[in-house]
């Protein structure tokens, strides 16, 4: 064996907007129609998984996958405010039963970065009564739910969702506001806690005493360009404002700028901690970067494996906690490195030394990636969107051969994994 996994469950992550199709009541359906998506794409094709989701499963299944971390449309649960639609919940059913009947395990995602049109039309995130709002889709979809899941990620990568949506304005609402920054952290913050606390009583009340709580957390590595005292001020402070100030008001309510103060007991607030890993900043001003020599994937981010060891290793010594890396993956249209960068990225968690109990590769099949539409493929599975024909990548079995096998025996690394990402370069 080149390494072995021991007591981590590897399985794949998707966000529900992504993957399920012809949902058009949703804030990226909506973006997509006012000119927000590079390739004019919307994610009313993405993956046709509203329809196909058996199939997926099946093929889930086929490909060794032991857990599944996915979502729900808000939405499509609650299309107006306060309306909740039960066919959407038994649908939702029907898909967690099903995966369970298969032996996978869910992990659901209450939020992931898409908002009803009625809520964000009403002031979304900004409104002080979001939390609540919230909160009572939480309780809608656990009424259905709660006895059937035992996992939850209350809210996907807070941080991206308010740099993006409220800082530079390139995702939906599309505002430019520090002040709405702010306030959105505060909302998100306390929904967190807020249902971190309410899915453990609401689970508790039905007898269960094994409910895990957590969020996933984008989390980079932050590295200045060079060694001036200014160039390391400034990547210090970048990471504070993006990632540590929030991760902790989260976590435990101790809020710290740029989050306001919220309410809220100092306490903790997760069972787990959520990694959604990708790649390191490299800092010059205030400047987002990428190191020169660096390898990089489609999308220019810089290909760093050792960034998961760090932050697994930071985060487990900093909360206690077990971790799960909630996402990590790479856009890799032709399959030409994504077994070397599993195979890099599952070596540093091999070796890391803390408990990661989780491994959620993103993602499964190609989605509609966002502002970049149908241009960026993750997926272990290729898709053709305009047939919706499904094909097993490379690294698809290179992976279904890892979780067989707990690890990367030397005949599959000489099978799948190319020498190294130097002909990847930036
Ligand atoms: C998000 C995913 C996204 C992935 C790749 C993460 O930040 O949670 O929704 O597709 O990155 O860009």
């Amino acid at each position: 064996m080149k390494f072995q996994l021991k007591d981590i469950k590897l399985g794949v992550a998707t966000a529900v907007t992504q993957i399920e199709g012809d949902d058009t009541n949703n804030t990226w359906y909506d973006w997509s129609q006012r000119g927000g998506v590079v390739d004019g794409s919307s994610p009313v094709v993405a993956n046709q998984h509203y329809k196909l989701y058996r199939n997926d499963i099946d093929l889930m299944a086929e490909l060794n996958i032991e857990c599944y971390r996915f979502g729900l449309e808000w939405s499509r649960i609650e299309p107006q405010e306060n309306c909740f639609d039960d066919d959407a919940l038994k649908h939702y059913l029907d898909e967690v039963l099903y995966m369970k009947s298969k032996g996978i395990e869910p992990l659901l995602t209450f939020h992931h970065f898409t908002n009803p049109l009625w809520f964000e039309r009403s002031g979304g995130w900004e409104r002080k009564d979001s939390p609540s709002i919230f909160l009572r889709f939480v309780d809608k979809v656990l009424s259905v739910l709660g006895a059937h899941v035992n996992q939850y990620v209350t809210i996907n990568e807070p941080n991206v969702y308010v740099t993006n949506g409220y800082f530079y304005g390139t995702w939906p609402p599309g505002k430019k506001k520090f002040s709405a920054v702010r306030r959105v952290m505060k909302n998100m913050t306390i929904a967190h806690i807020d249902a971190y606390n309410y899915v453990h009583q609401y689970r508790k009340n039905l007898g269960f005493q094994d409910t895990r709580v957590g969020f996933a957390n984008h989390l980079r590595i932050f590295e200045a360009a060079n060694n001036s005292l200014y160039s390391k001020t400034c990547a210090k402070l970048m990471e504070k404002m993006f990632q540590t100030s929030l991760t902790d008001a989260i976590l435990t309510g101790k809020c710290r700028f740029p989050v306001p103060k919220v309410h809220r007991k100092v306490g903790k607030y997760y069972d787990f901690v959520g990694i959604n890993y990708y790649t390191r900043s490299t800092v010059s001003g205030f400047a987002d970067g990428v190191r020169k020599g660096a390898p990089v994937n489609d999308l220019g981010w810089e290909i760093y494996p050792e960034g998961i060891e760090i932050l697994t290793k930071r985060m487990y010594n900093r909360y206690k906690a077990p971790i799960y890396i909630t996402e990590n993956g790479t856009c890799d249209k032709s399959d030409a490195f994504r077994c070397r960068y599993i195979y890099d990225h599952l070596l540093h968690i091999a070796q890391c030394g803390v408990p990661v109990e989780r491994y959620y590769h993103w993602t499964f099949i190609d989605n509609f990636e966002w502002a970049e539409g149908q241009t960026a493929p993750f997926g272990l599975v290729a898709l053709d969107f305009d047939t919706q024909q499904r094909t097993v990548r490379n690294s698809g079995r290179f992976y279904a051969n890892i979780i067989a096998n707990g690890g990367v025996t030397e005949e599959d690394y000489e099978k799948y994994v190319v020498p190294s990402l130097d002909g990847n370069k930036q």
